[in-house]
């Protein structure tokens, strides 16, 4: 049974072999395995190992196996370990004793690597699409509501009016980080390990140039040593993914809020709320707190990797094996987040009023009008201790900045022992009480933000056409 156990004569105890074996894990990399034994299979070929008719019979039997494995209808084995073992088992089933030609001049150790770096290549396209998918839905959100504004906060206080559609670009802003930081990934992982063997390379003249063109990788890995044992593709992946669902778990965190009736900004649709099995009431935002959640998880597989890689001795270790339920894990919460955010991003409704209602409050335009101040000539620092008192004085009333009187303009000018506010506040045919109120409004608070990146809707539409030309439509 055991495929390596030539220099054994007692057996496995049966604790062991369940605690080793990881078929129900690298299963998935069935297909990449073959893809693997392919190309070896042809080096083995070209390289004058194997005989031209032994090739044909071999990636025949593979092809066959391949479609087997597509199609589900592989049983796999426990008691053979892992999908190594398993494919090669059932390709001598299939085939005959020109199987156990299959495994010359390679060891499990390049086989893992290369079927594990194949496997993520593919996970990582897959993960760039589905960012992409998302920051459509957030772009397509943020044309509907090209109009809305909001208060932004900082300390979660209203701080100053915003357009919707910039606080939802800053998050396409994060995501397209993320994107380059999985494409950079990408990049330095596609390198062969096939042809490195168990730990010091391969004993045949295998052309590993060419067995990695094969496959797609853009050239063999530079030491048989390294190649064995690095996973750093896979720390750079789980990192890459770990902040990109910090990312998420932001949006979802404020999706919450938002969906408060308390905020009542938004109201997540039917198809994705659920309900409360002894409140009839409530309309909870389960898939959004469920990103937030599993956010933690993906921290958790980062270090978990990191931890198994800090006391590893080179070459090859057993621990490595454990990377691949944080990886495969780890890729699976990712992109199931990426799909239900998108689709609860695509049918969330806005509420605008409630959004610009709340834009009114808090004063978020005191900036704004400190800096109309400054315009007329008033140093900022004075500016700030004359708005902070029409901020009092209008709280004092009930009333907003846009409401404050000539007279209340007038007292805080002169609170103020600076030069300039004082001649301003003497100066009453300038027209200050007149300039600051029409400063106050959100429509110029925002229109004033006029710099790169800022929110004024001209810089924001600028900004929302480059996303929307960079991800084409959708
Ligand atoms: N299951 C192993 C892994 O994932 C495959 C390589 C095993 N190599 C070995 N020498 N036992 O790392």
């Amino acid at each position: 049974m055991r495929r390596w156990g030539g220099r054994f004569t007692g057996q496995t105890d049966e604790r062991v072999v369940d605690f080793t074996r990881s078929i129900e894990v690298d299963a998935a990399l069935a297909a990449d395995d073959i893809e693997g034994s392919m190309a070896h299979v042809r080096g083995l070929g070209r390289a004058g190992i194997l005989e031209p008719a032994e090739v044909d019979g071999l990636i025949e039997g593979l092809r066959g196996l391949a479609v087997e494995v597509e199609a589900g209808d592989v049983a796999w084995d426990p008691a053979l370990e892992d999908v190594h073992m398993n494919l090669e088992a059932a390709l001598e089933a299939r085939i005959g004793p020109v199987a156990r030609k299959l495994h010359t001049g390679r060891s499990r150790n390049d086989q893992v690597a290369t079927d594990l770096r194949l496997w993520t290549r593919r996970a990582i396209d897959r993960l760039v699409e589905a960012i992409i998918g998302f920051e459509r839905a957030l772009v397509g959100l943020a044309e509907r509501e090209i109009e809305t504004v909001l208060p932004g906060t900082t300390h979660i206080q209203p701080a100053q009016p915003v357009l919707l559609a910039h606080h939802l670009l800053a998050y396409v802003e994060m995501l397209e980080r993320d994107r380059g930081r999985l494409a950079d990934a990408r990049r330095r992982l596609n390198v062969s390990p096939l042809g490195s063997g168990a730990l010091a390379g391969a004993g045949y003249a295998l052309d590993r140039e060419a067995s990695a063109r094969e496959l797609g990788f853009d050239g063999p890995t530079a030491n048989s040593m390294d190649a064995v044992s690095d996973r750093d593709f896979v720390v750079e992946v789980l990192a890459a993914a770990a902040l990109s669902m910090v990312h998420l778990s932001r949006l979802a965190e404020e999706i919450t809020w938002w969906s408060n009736p308390a905020f009542g900004f938004v109201r997540v649709a039917d198809a994705f709320s659920t309900g409360s099995s002894m409140m009839p009431n409530k309309r909870n935002p389960d898939p959004a707190e469920l990103v937030r959640g599993r956010a933690a998880g993906s921290i958790a597989a980062l270090t978990a990797m990191l931890g198994i890689l800090k006391g590893l001795p080179l070459a090859y270790q057993r621990d490595l094996q454990d990377d691949k339920p944080l990886l495969f894990g780890t890729v699976a919460t990712f992109e199931a987040s990426l799909g239900v955010l998108t689709g609860l991003v695509e049918t969330l409704s806005i509420d605008a009023a409630r959004m610009r209602a709340a834009a009114d409050e808090g004063f978020t335009t005191a900036t704004a009008v400190a800096d109309a101040l400054v315009g007329r000539g008033v140093a900022f620092r004075s500016a700030h201790q004359v708005v902070g008192a029409l901020v009092a004085a209008a709280e004092a009333r009930g009333v907003r900045l846009d409401a404050v009187s000539d007279e209340e303009v007038a007292i805080a000018l002169r609170s103020t022992d600076d030069g300039a506010a004082l001649a301003l506040a003497s100066d009453r045919a300038a027209g200050a009480g007149h300039v600051l109120r029409a400063a106050a409004s959100v429509e110029a608070a925002i229109a004033a933000m006029d710099v790169v990146g800022g929110t004024a809707p001209v810089r924001v539409r600028a900004a929302l056409a480059s996303a929307r030309e960079r991800l084409g439509p959708g």
